[in-house]
């Protein structure tokens, strides 16, 4: 008997570059083999003494579905904790709570796009973005950013002229995964400049929005255009605060009608998980400033460790992220997926081997970053040393 089809939304999806090789690390581990993580953005700094306070806290005798929009309290505390950091005004009713940036991202595909509309994307690209459009029937229309300029957004004229009738958001991913490439005040402007012309909405992914390096200050697109209804911010507690796991995020906009039928897609899905919320709203107002600070600057540190040892490798040319903890490096071999996957299926130094994301599932455009690969520094600065040392020795024998 003939199998039933699989539906041609699913068989477009792609699966993750970032968890793609995965087997491959678990065969490794299964035959005692240290594996270096470098593949993925899981950061291995504490989450907050007061996330788990807050889930201590949690007494309530059945556990009942939170509210479809969010507790009230943690969108109250986001809010504020957006307003001290970024000089905004903004109410719990402009944000809506989501099962991380993930949901939120994939709401806003839905409420902003028909199946076949566009979004303009900048490549390379957060590879997840090319996952929620294929769940959602978006097209991704790439533009591309070349290493050698630091992945700098395109100029304007270059991006006007991938709009098309059928083109309705911009998507930013501001400090960007994969490139660590930070944009300023003058790129949101012009993006935004840009927008209100074509009527389009921006989204901007502010995930990483405190991880900047080097003198940069934290900007949220939110204070160049504080009232703008084009304006659509993406934000996570994940990488921020080491809450991977808590699943919570959120879409930030003074939009009325995006909260508004965003919340139908919300109320579809009943609710965001209810003791991490509770627990999130007693970290937000309790956490100090300071704490943030400390973990950006620890990954300053690992910046400049993961970005110095892969100059020292002949053939490697690393671009310098200026934020979020991710570094795409050019390796001297044709294919970085193969080369990643015998990283893990065929080669180890003393029991340990290094996992590398191959980058060509970070570009759209498919025929783009063969031989480059994304490195996440979420190791602390010696487990980054031996994991680049290992990953130099397999460099050596691959050749
Ligand atoms: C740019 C970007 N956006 C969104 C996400 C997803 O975040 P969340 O864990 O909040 O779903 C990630 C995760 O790696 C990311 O890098």
């Amino acid at each position: 008997m003939s199998k039933p089809p699989i539906s041609s939304r699913a068989l477009e999806t792609p699966p993750s570059p970032i968890r793609k090789l995965a087997h491959l690390a678990q065969a490794a581990k299964a035959k005692g083999v240290k594996v270096y993580h470098l593949n993925i953005g899981q950061p291995d700094i504490a989450s907050p003494p007061e996330f788990y306070q807050g889930i201590k806290a949690f007494n309530k005798p059945t556990l009942a579905y939170e509210d479809s929009s969010g507790n009230l309290n943690l969108r109250r505390a986001w809010a504020n904790f957006l307003n001290r950091s970024s000089n905004l005004s903004l109410d719990a009713e402009d944000l809506l709570i989501t099962t991380g940036a993930s949901e939120g991202l994939i709401f806003i595909f839905m409420v902003t796009c028909d199946p076949g509309d566009e979004v303009i994307v900048f490549d390379p690209t957060y590879a997840n973005y090319m996952g929620f459009a294929a769940i959602t029937g978006v097209r991704l229309k790439p533009l591309m950013c070349q290493a050698e300029q630091g992945f700098a957004l395109p100029d304007l004229k270059q991006i006007r002229r991938r709009i098309s009738a059928k083109t309705r958001a911009i998507l930013l991913c501001n400090p960007n995964n994969p490139s660590g490439t930070v944009y300023q005040r003058k790129e949101l402007e012009g993006l935004i400049a840009l927008c209100n012309e074509y009527r389009l909405f921006l989204v901007v992914d502010e995930t990483y929005r405190e991880f900047v390096y080097d003198g940069l200050k934290p900007l949220s697109a939110l204070e160049i255009a504080p009232g703008n209804q084009r304006l659509i911010i993406i934000d996570s507690l994940s990488k921020r605060f080491s809450l991977c796991g808590a699943r919570i995020g959120c879409v930030v906009t003074k939009n009325k009608d995006v909260i508004a039928f965003s919340l139908n897609l919300a109320q579809a899905r009943l609710a965001a998980p209810t003791i991490e919320q509770e627990a999130a709203a007693f970290l937000l107002p309790a956490v100090s400033r300071q704490s943030i600070e400390d973990v950006r600057l620890e990954y300053q540190k690992r910046r400049d460790v993961l970005v110095r040892s892969l100059q020292a490798i002949p053939g490697v040319a690393a671009v310098i992220p200026q934020g979020a903890f991710y570094c795409m490096a050019r390796l001297p071999v044709k294919d970085a997926e193969a080369f990643a996957a015998f990283m893990l299926r065929d080669f180890s130094l003393n029991g340990e081997t290094t996992f590398i994301a191959p980058a060509g599932g970070f570009y759209v455009s498919h025929d783009r970053g063969a031989s480059e690969a994304r490195l996440a520094f979420v190791l602390d600065s010696s487990q980054i040393e031996q994991a680049v040392s290992v990953l130099a020795a397999g460099l050596r024998e691959y050749k």
